[in-house]
C-alpha cells in the first residue's frame, strides 16, 4: 500500500504542512496549525538545548491528548524538523528525544541518514526528506524515506533552483511514496495548483510568518507585505549557502548588492558596523512574499486559503468546461 494513503486518516482540514522555520516556527504556531487542521511543524533547534526541546515535546503530547479541531475532530499529526549534518551536534541527542515522544513525522534537512530513518520507523513515524534536485531525492529513496519534500525556485530559507513543474514529474516517476512541494505557495489557489502539479502536500513556510502566532517581529511582517518579486535576493552571503532574503533587511544591515552577488558568505564582524545577525535581523523569505498582503489569526487564515481552495476547485472546472475535452 502507497504511504500515500496515510493521508486519508489525517483529518486535514487543507492539504498543507506549515514549514518548519528557524525561529519563527515555535509551539504557539504548531498547537494553532493542528487546530486549525494543518501538519504542524517546527525544528528541534527552535529551543536552545534539548532539556527545553524535550520539554516542548511534554507540552506537545498534552495538548494533543487534551484538544480536538475547531470543527470537532481529532488534531493531525505534527513533525519535528532535525537538521542532520555533521556540523549539528544535537542531531542524535535530539533523535532520543523524538523517540522517546514518538514524533508522528521527522522533517530531515540536508542529510538523508538510514539510522535516522530506521530509529523513526521504528515506532510508526514517518520520514519526509527536504531536497532541492533529484540526485539527492534519489539517495533519500535509497535510505527508504517515506516522503520527499522538494524546495523549488524562490522557496524562503535555502531554496532550490528548479522549477517544480519537471521536477515533481521527475521525482513521481520515481517514487510512490508522499511527496510535498514547496516554494511560493500561499493561498487555496497555491494550494490546488500544487495537487493539481501531482503533489500530496502543499509546503508553506513565509506565508506563515504573516500569522499572529509566528514568532517574527512587526517589522518583519510588514516588510514581506511590502516586498514584491525584485526585492527578494538570493545569495550564499548570509549563511554560505545560497537562500532568500528580503533585499530591504539586507540593505539595512549595510550588505550591499556587491556583496550579495559574491559566491561566499560575508565576515559580519570585519565587513559590518552593525549588529546584523542572519535570520534575526537579516530576515528570510521567498518570492511568495508579493503574493502576501496581510497578517492574520493563523486559523482566519486556513479558513480563508479553503475558501479560496474551494473557489479554485470550482474555477478550473467552468474554465474545463469550454473545452471539448
Ligand atoms: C525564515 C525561514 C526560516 C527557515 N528555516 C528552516 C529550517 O530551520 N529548517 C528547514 O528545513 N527549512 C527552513 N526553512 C525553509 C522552509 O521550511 C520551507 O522549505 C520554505 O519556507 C518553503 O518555501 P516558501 O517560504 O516559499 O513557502 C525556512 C524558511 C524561512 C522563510
Amino acid at each position: 500500500m502507497s504511504k500515500r494513503n496515510l493521508l486519508n486518516n489525517w483529518n486535514l482540514t487543507l492539504p498543507v504542512v506549515a514549514a518548519p522555520m528557524f525561529i519563527v516556527s515555535q509551539l504557539e504556531l504548531v498547537k494553532a496549525s493542528m487546530k486549525a487542521g494543518i501538519v504542524a511543524s517546527m525544528p528541534a533547534l527552535n529551543n536552545r538545548t534539548t532539556e527545553g526541546f524535550d520539554e516542548w515535546l511534554t507540552e506537545l503530547d498534552a495538548f494533543r491528548s487534551s484538544e480536538k479541531q475547531t470543527n470537532g475532530k481529532d488534531l493531525p499529526p505534527y513533525a519535528i524538523n532535525l537538521i542532520v549534518h555533521k556540523t549539528n551536534f544535537r542531531v542524535m541527542p535530539d533523535l532520543e528525544i523524538i523517540v522517546k515522544h514518538k514524533v508522528p513525522i521527522v522533517i530531515t534537512s540536508l542529510g538523508a541518514n538510514e539510522d535516522v530513518v530506521k530509529a523513526v520507523q521504528s515506532y510508526g513515524g514517518l520520514v519526509f526528506h527536504d531536497v532541492t534536485n533529484s540526485y539527492h531525492a534519489q539517495k533519500a529513496i535509497n535510505v527508504g524515506v517515506d516522503g520527499l519534500i522538494l524546495v523549488t525556485a524562490g522557496a524562503g530559507g535555502h531554496a532550490g533552483t528548479l522549477n517544480p513543474i519537471p521536477f515533481i514529474q521527475e521525482i513521481r516517476s520515481m517514487f510512490d511514496g508522499i511527496i510535498l512541494l514547496g516554494g511560493c505557495l500561499s493561498s487555496g489557489k497555491d494550494v490546488a495548483t500544487a495537487l493539481q502539479m501531482g503533489a500530496d502536500l502543499a509546503y508553506m513556510g513565509t506565508r506563515f510568518i504573516n500569522t499572529d502566532e509566528a514568532k517574527a517581529p512587526e517589522d518583519y511582517k510588514n516588510m514581506i507585505i511590502a516586498s514584491g518579486t525584485r526585492d527578494i535576493v538570493y545569495t550564499a552571503a548570509i549563511s554560505g549557502v545560497p537562500a532568500n532574503f528580503l533585499g530591504k533587511s539586507l540593505e539595512a544591515a549595510g550588505i550591499t548588492k556587491e556583496m550579495w552577488e559574491r559566491k561566499v558568505k560575508v565576515d559580519f564582524g570585519k565587513e559590518l558596523n552593525t549588529e546584523a545577525k542572519a535570520w534575526t535581523t537579516i530576515w528570510s523569505a521567498g518570492q511568495g512574499s508579493a503574493t502576501i498582503q496581510k497578517t492574520q489569526a493563523l486559523g482566519d487564515l486556513v479558513r480563508d486559503m479553503k475558501d479560496d481552495f474551494i473557489t479554485s476547485v470550482k474555477t478550473f472546472e467552468t474554465a474545463s468546461s469550454r473545452y471539448t475535452l
